[in-house]
């Protein structure tokens, strides 16, 4: 028996698992502190009402002999499918049904997509990004390139024209920046992919956030990006399936063999998503449910703007929170990101998401979500406050 020696190359642990370390052990130290977590992306809102009905009904059918389901398509079942198809409708792309796939999240998909693709491909990850696009290709042996994301463009790196990539990752509205594609940009991104024949895995996760038209929900609002792009989204953010599981990837036909090849792997390697599951992912689809679960992103909507609005007074940097529910700052006092993290923990029982974490260019910088409770979130300002103002 060989072990597979490409995890030696990888850091430690998975970031959100060092977090978590500390946080305990912090706690143990330290039981009377009460410790407000603006970490992991992790919503609090419950399921909405819509929803819950939807699986409560879906548990009745599962215990009726009539109505009882098994194994279900391994790629989701149609009823889903046709509400996801709805809703790129309302973004004007047009979907059939064998582009859909439904998944257990975003996260699984973008490390098992990797399945479809040699090992010699050149993979180049924008930096600071969620860890796992790179970490994935690092576990299969695969070099990864990393393109700058920093203030000089303003975390938003386009294609460097000198370097044929194959397989490109692109997260809009990014995680950690929350520093987000326009029309322009992202036209760039699929121009360069069609020039050179590569691929662009990308991640919609937080598409929910996006306000106004001007920025793309999908990568498919852009011309020809049907002949280059695949799509992870999740509902985790969307519609609070964190601890649920669902989300869906699109594989374009145009995209010919690969999306055979997904097909093939996921019936080869996937049971599906369980139909109770489905058919409350489904009531996200519906006008009721879309209603419902905006008032949930604009409660998080609301404790960004009060992040921000904290920052601002206390003359610290920070971009994102617009289209995204993630803050990205500047660590006061030319702080290292995980000096800052034990300085928030120790000082203020604040945990905050380290910038080093995503990445070499995350050094300096720091992440805060805007998925905690609003009394929370106003605790942990006016414990910010208090340390910066
Ligand atoms: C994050 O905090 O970056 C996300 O919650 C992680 C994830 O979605 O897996």
């Amino acid at each position: 028996m060989k072990l597979n020696d490409n995890y030696d190359n990888l850091e430690q642990s998975y970031l959100f698992s060092t977090v978590n370390k500390k946080v305990k052990e912090y706690a143990e130290k330290n039981p009377d502190k009460k410790i407000i977590r603006l970490g992991i992306g992790d919503v609090t809102r419950p399921l909405c009402k819509t929803v819950i009905e939807a699986m409560h009904k879906a548990v009745d059918e599962m215990g009726a002999q009539e109505t009882f389901r098994g194994y279900g398509p391994e790629q989701g079942y149609d009823f889903l499918r046709t509400a996801i198809q709805g809703y790129y409708k309302k973004h004007n792309v047009d979907l059939c049904l064998d582009e859909i796939f439904i998944s257990d999240g975003a996260k699984s998909d973008l490390g098992n997509i990797l399945d479809l693709f040699d090992k010699d491909n050149k993979v180049i990850v924008p930096d600071p990004v969620y860890p796992v696009y790179a970490d994935t290709n690092i576990m299969a042996g695969r070099e990864v390139h990393f393109m700058n994301a920093n203030g000089e463009n303003e975390f938003l790196p386009l294609p460097d024209k000198s370097f044929k990539a194959d397989i490109i990752y692109l997260c809009s509205p990014n995680n950690p920046t929350g520093a987000t594609y326009n029309r322009k940009q992202l036209k760039e991104w699929v121009d360069y992919a069609n020039s050179i024949n590569a691929v662009i895995l990308f991640d919609s996760a937080y598409e929910c956030f996006v306000e106004g038209v001007e920025i793309p929900h999908s990568i498919y609002e852009i011309e020809g990006a049907k002949n280059c792009a695949i799509e992870f989204c999740s509902l985790s953010k969307m519609a609070g399936f964190t601890g649920t599981r669902c989300g869906y990837t699109i594989v374009p036909i145009e995209l010919g063999k690969l999306n055979k090849m997904w097909l093939r792997r996921q019936t080869t390697k996937f049971n599906g998503v369980p139909y109770i599951v489905q058919r409350g992912a489904e009531a996200v689809f519906t006008e009721e449910g879309q209603k419902e679960i905006l008032e949930n992103i604009n409660y998080y909507k609301n404790n960004a703007q009060l992040i921000s609005d904290t920052l601002k007074s206390c003359n610290i940097w920070h971009i994102g929170g617009k289209h995204s529910p993630y803050i990205w700052l500047k660590c006061p006092n030319n702080m290292k990101s995980w000096e800052f993290f034990d300085y928030l923990l120790e000082n203020a029982q604040i945990v905050g998401t380290p910038g080093a974490g995503f990445g070499k260019n995350g050094e300096g910088y720091f992440r805060l979500t805007s998925f905690g409770s609003y009394e929370n979130t106003l605790e942990a300002m006016d414990r910010i406050k208090k340390l910066f103002a």
